[in-house]
């Protein structure tokens, strides 16, 4: 490298170290649209965007109560239920991040932090230890039914408003997944016995 190129170097106040500890005010604050050309209005894009985020929160709290359950599972059925808490948990966190999408598809912002979603959430918290497998069990249908609810609703409110992309999304991706995780989980709490006793 010729010596002019050398000082022009040391001139540009270059350096390989790592630039740690930024921070900055807001560049956009939650709640708050910005203006993407989709042909929606901002009304029709600001209530899907907080309804999604609503059902965006309640996800986040649901996958956290599988993998709970997934890791607290207990008794006669315990690989059987840890192996599909799991895959429900998996399936979950696809619905998180399609909604979470949405959300910014729309200008808005997405719920990202577990505890915002833990400010949002409508669904009851468990307490922090283990609790017997029926009760884990009724608290992820209950968990289900809250944002099942919401979907429908907002299933409704976009329909309305013409915000088909979050119409087609919720009732496609988000409505079926849920009603098919309910059955699978509700069967658990079925009282019918394997094999009939002997008379
Ligand atoms: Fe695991």
């Amino acid at each position: 490298m010729s010596p002019t190129k050398i000082s022009k170097l040391a001139r540009s106040n270059r350096s390989p170290e790592p630039r740690l500890g930024a921070r900055s005010p807001e560049v956009q604050p939650f709640g708050r649209l910005r203006l993407l050309p989709i042909a929606l209005s901002a009304e029709a894009r600001g209530q899907s965007a907080q309804v999604l985020n609503e059902i965006l929160a309640d996800s986040m709290i649901l996958y956290g109560l599988y993998k709970k359950h997934h890791w607290l599972m207990a008794g006669p059925t315990f690989y059987q239920l840890h192996l599909l808490f799991d895959k429900h948990a998996a399936e979950q966190l696809e619905l998180i991040d399609l909604i979470a999408e949405r959300v910014q598809s729309l200008g808005g912002i997405a719920v990202g932090d577990p505890r915002h979603a833990a400010e949002i959430t409508t669904i009851e918290r468990p307490p922090n230890g283990a609790e017997d497998v029926p009760v884990m069990i009724d608290r992820l249908l209950d968990a289900h039914e809250t944002i099942i609810e919401k979907v429908r609703a907002a299933i409704e409110a976009t329909e309305k408003s013409k915000d088909w992309g979050s119409n087609d999304l919720l009732m496609g991706d988000v409505l079926r997944r849920h009603e098919l995780q309910v059955w699978f989980v509700a069967e658990h709490v079925v009282d019918l016995p394997l094999i009939e006793p002997r008379s």
